[in-house]
């Protein structure tokens, strides 16, 4: 038995201690905004956050994350309120939106981390973060007006 905070909630997960997050938060737990690409560390689409940093899922056994805060998307907010969440909304930054939970993911680890980010913080932060939807200028507007609406919070 592991025991480990998702979304503020403590939770005991009887599952491997080798068993990958993702495995556990999107089929244990019913998680399942975090989605599967590569399975490599090579895509970040399963991103959560796991103690304030970005982290992926996919490769990260769950006996690391045993008494960790892990966040996924579905903890942000019940109702699309997060301010990362309004800026994605406001400047339509989704197209397919297989890659989105874990680019927004990324996205609150750096605005945690340096509130008020220039294009090469947020180019290096985002570059473990594929899209081939090629949403990336809209992913950068998007991260600014966030830390807009963090700093007038
Ligand atoms: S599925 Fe984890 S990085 Fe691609
Ligand atoms: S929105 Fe389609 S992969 Fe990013």
């Amino acid at each position: 038995m592991v025991r480990l905070i998702v979304n503020k909630t403590p939770v005991d997960v009887d599952v491997e201690p080798d068993t990958p997050l993702l495995w556990v938060l999107r089929d244990t737990l019913g998680l399942t905004g975090t989605k599967f690409g590569c399975g490599m560390a090579q895509c970040g689409v399963c991103t959560v956050d796991v103690d304030g940093q970005a982290v992926r899922s996919c490769i990260t056994p769950l006996e690391l994350v045993e008494g960790a805060e892990v966040t996924t998307i579905e903890g942000l907010s019940d109702d699309n309120s997060h301010p990362v969440q309004r800026a994605w909304i406001e400047n339509g930054v989704p197209q397919c939106g297989y890659c989105q939970s874990g680019q927004i993911m990324t996205a609150v680890a750096l605005l945690q981390q340096v509130p008020n980010p220039t294009d090469a913080d947020i180019d290096a932060a985002m570059a473990g973060n594929l899209c081939r939807c090629g949403t990336y200028p809209r992913i950068r507007q998007a991260i600014h007006r966030a830390a807009k609406l963090m700093e007038e919070a």
